[in-house]
């Protein structure tokens, strides 16, 4: 059994055994998540990045976590929000479901995901935060090794967002 969890925190504290990324085309780096995870993993994640060749929007892929209390990172990149008719949520749900992927395959226990595309990429919250419940959910219907799914809010306004979708209430 994989439970889904919502917590308030600063994604770089966490000791997981992944914490996403919420990253750019690049993975060079940026602001935001990405540039805070940077700042605490050190210098060395971003020369392992330098070998990974980018990623295209939705596509996930995986270095060690460095200096992080997090053994890993997994680096995804999510869409820029154009109106949502431009395949945003399919394109957000691949980002959830290809770093799912990863750590079952890594057989990690625990992951953590920011609220990846909502803050410079524009992503509505909540809108977000459902194809992340809805991605998580379906993805966890398959036997995995993961034992636990938080998403990382970093807002309480966020997390209270997360909490009554998690508990089935409409907002
Ligand atoms: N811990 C947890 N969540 C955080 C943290 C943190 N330390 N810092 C910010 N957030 P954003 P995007 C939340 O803009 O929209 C970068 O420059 C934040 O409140 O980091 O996917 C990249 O390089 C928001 O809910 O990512 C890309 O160019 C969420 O993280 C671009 O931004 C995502 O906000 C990606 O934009």
């Amino acid at each position: 059994m994989t439970r889904l969890r919502a917590i308030q925190s600063d994604i770089t504290t966490l000791a997981v055994d992944a914490i996403v990324n919420a990253a750019n085309s690049s993975l060079l780096g940026g602001g935001g998540v990405d540039g805070a995870i940077h700042r605490a993993a050190g210098p060395e994640l971003l020369e392992e990045c330098r070998k990974l060749g980018g990623a295209k929007t939705g596509e996930a892929k995986l270095t060690k976590g460095y200096k992080l209390p997090a053994r890993y990172v997994i680096h995804t990149v999510g869409p820029v929000w154009h109106g949502g008719k431009k395949g945003e949520p399919d394109l957000l749900a691949a980002c959830y479901r290809n770093s799912l992927t990863i750590a079952n395959k890594q057989g990690f226990k625990t992951i953590a995901f920011p609220s990846v595309s909502t803050g410079v990429y524009g992503y509505p919250f909540e809108l977000a935060a459902k194809v992340a419940i809805d991605t998580a959910s379906e993805v966890i219907q398959k036997p995995s090794t993961l034992e636990e799914i938080i998403f990382c809010c970093f807002s309480r306004g966020d997390l209270s967002v997360y909490e009554s979708l998690l508990s089935g209430v409409t907002l």
